[in-house]
């Protein structure tokens, strides 16, 4: 389709998607008793029981974001965190008590995954208006998709009716996709829950807002695969510009934006960056630039960079297939949390 379609036309295209993702959901609610198969998640799902959850979701969003202009960009992370790791079910939100290790404690989360005191405040005020109803793993499908819409982004018909879980895993969340991942591992983890190459880019993108630490940057800034020099992929004014914000031996805890252009715009920068050899991490440079990019990712990469509507699109729908990562709908093997952190 090679037309110059309206951010309209792109929205009502997701809505036709969505619609007909919905469509079986509001067979198996609607239409009652639909047995044991694979129930699915659609955008209606609390249109009776809580109508006004996005609503109250995003006005807690909103509050929070006056005084954290970050808050966004670390709730479609935890998002993405609690979604590769056991599917969309709020794993990732539980506290770790004696005898159990939350996967807040795990290498990738620890001292990096944020916002959880938001979730709090969102399921609060969820809580008020419609005790028992929302699950805490809708919330961070919600959150995520109004963090990209008030950062400038494309909206997307949120899926919904995910149960939380009862458990979480140490072990999977240890095995995220990490920044020193190489592309054959980053697309390796992404099959694993069913996401594609395109999938892999797109995701990838909503590194157009947010922070990150020095030490994720140190080794390609002066000892890249132990050579003890710079990364030959990373442009060299940027490094100049890192190496100022990341000395040698600094603070390796010290905050970058992921995106020093328009650090809290949610827009195709990441991939104009990545053109430039301007990616933070090695696993963003990489998927333009590693030579197993050519005929994988960087043809992605170029379609992303020239184009912020072919961009959005993707990217949309990219999350929807990333939110229906193993959802649990089956009331036995989920519930609905009170309180995030805690099964009830
Ligand atoms: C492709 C594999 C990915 C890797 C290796 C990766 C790695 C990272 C790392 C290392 C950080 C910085 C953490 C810190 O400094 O403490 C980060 C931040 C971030 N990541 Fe990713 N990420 C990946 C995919 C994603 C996806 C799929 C999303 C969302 C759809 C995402 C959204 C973000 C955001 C928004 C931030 C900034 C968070 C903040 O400011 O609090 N990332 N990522
Ligand atoms: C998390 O980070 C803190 C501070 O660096 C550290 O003290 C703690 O041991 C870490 N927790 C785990 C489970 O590694
Ligand atoms: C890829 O994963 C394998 C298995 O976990 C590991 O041995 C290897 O070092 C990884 N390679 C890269 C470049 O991350
Ligand atoms: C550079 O990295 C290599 C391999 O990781 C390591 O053995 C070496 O000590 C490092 N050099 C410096 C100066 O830190």
């Amino acid at each position: 389709m090679a037309s110059s379609s309206s951010p309209f036309s792109r929205v009502s295209q997701l809505a036709v998607k969505a619609t007909i993702l919905a469509a079986v959901c509001l067979l198996l609610h609607g239409g009652g008793g639909s047995s044991a198969s694979a129930a699915e998640l659609c955008v209606s799902y609390y249109d009776h029981t809580c109508p006004d959850a996005y609503k109250i979701v995003q006005g807690v969003l909103v509050e929070a974001h006056k005084s954290d202009p970050r808050i966004f960009a670390s709730l479609i992370r935890l998002h993405f965190h609690d979604c590769f790791v056991l599917g969309c079910d709020g794993s990732l939100l539980l506290d770790t008590f004696p005898g159990f290790q939350s996967e807040k404690d795990a290498r990738p989360n620890n001292n990096s995954a944020r916002g959880y005191p938001v979730v709090d405040a969102a399921k609060a005020a969820l809580e008020k208006a419609c005790p028992g109803v929302v699950s805490c793993a809708d919330i961070l499908a919600l959150a995520a998709e109004i963090s990209v819409q008030l950062s400038g982004g494309p909206g997307w018909g949120v899926l919904l009716g995910r149960l939380d879980g009862k458990t979480s895993s140490i072990a999977g969340a240890q095995n995220l996709p990490g920044p020193f991942d190489g592309l054959k591992n980053l697309t390796l983890k992404f099959q694993a829950v069913n996401l594609d190459l395109t999938d892999l880019v797109a995701l990838s993108g909503a590194h157009t807002f947010g922070r990150v630490k020095c030490r994720f940057v140190t080794n390609r800034l002066y000892n890249f695969s132990g050579t003890n020099q710079p990364d030959p992929t990373l442009n060299a004014v940027y490094r100049a510009f890192l190496s100022t914000r990341c000395p040698r031996n600094g603070d390796a805890n010290s905050l970058n934006d992921l995106d020093p252009t328009t650090p809290d715009t949610f827009d195709k920068n990441y991939f104009t960056n990545l053109e430039k050899n301007r990616g933070f991490l090695d696993s963003d440079q990489q998927l333009k630039s590693d030579p197993g990019a050519l005929t994988t990712t960087a043809p992605i990469v170029d379609r992303f960079a020239s184009s912020q509507d072919a961009f959005f699109k993707s990217f949309a729908w990219s999350m929807i297939k990333m939110g229906n990562i193993l959802p649990i709908t089956d009331p036995s093997r989920g519930e609905v949390r009170k309180h995030c952190a805690f099964v009830n």
